[in-house]
């Protein structure tokens, strides 16, 4: 895996996505995406990601391919929050079960929570609406466009 430095882009960006990324990534690296994406989201910036939720986390320091890295919530709550971000759950299918986030910078938290709540998921994990259909929806809701 390649490390991205994003702060060496010198702006911020609206949206960032991580679809299939931590899903197959150690911790360190996890860590390292999130907090390099924490220095360049303004405070209203949205961070949408996939992990693979399992009973226990990965604890070695390879990338897994084709297989999958699984952490527990609450191991991916404190790898959010060491990198100085919050993240709400969002109820969206995956077609490998994966678990959607929403991470924001802390102050945009609550509203960040009200947005994700007030999405209406389809029922049928077509191709179309589980990641076209998800980032579509919460783009237009909290950017407004
Ligand atoms: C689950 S897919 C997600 C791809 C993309 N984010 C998407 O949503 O379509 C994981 C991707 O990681 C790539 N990949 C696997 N091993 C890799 C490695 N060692 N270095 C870089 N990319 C790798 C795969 O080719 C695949 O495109």
């Amino acid at each position: 895996m390649v490390a991205i430095y994003c702060r060496h882009f010198g702006q911020t960006f609206d949206f960032i996505l991580a679809q299939g990324v931590f899903t197959h990534a150690p911790q360190r690296n996890i860590m390292l995406c999130m907090s390099e994406a924490a220095s360049c989201m303004s405070p209203t910036s949205l961070f949408l990601a996939t992990f693979m939720e399992g009973d226990h986390d990965y604890e070695g320091r390879d990338w897994l391919y084709p297989s999958v890295s699984q952490y527990t919530w609450r191991r991916i709550r404190e790898i959010t929050e060491a990198a100085g971000l919050r993240h709400v759950s969002i109820a969206w299918p995956h077609p490998r079960s994966a678990k959607w986030i929403a991470l924001s910078r802390p102050e945009h938290e609550p509203r960040m929570r009200d947005l994700v709540n007030g999405l209406r998921s389809p029922r049928l994990c077509s191709r179309a609406a589980w990641g076209t259909g998800l980032t579509r929806s919460l783009r237009r809701r909290i950017l407004g466009r």
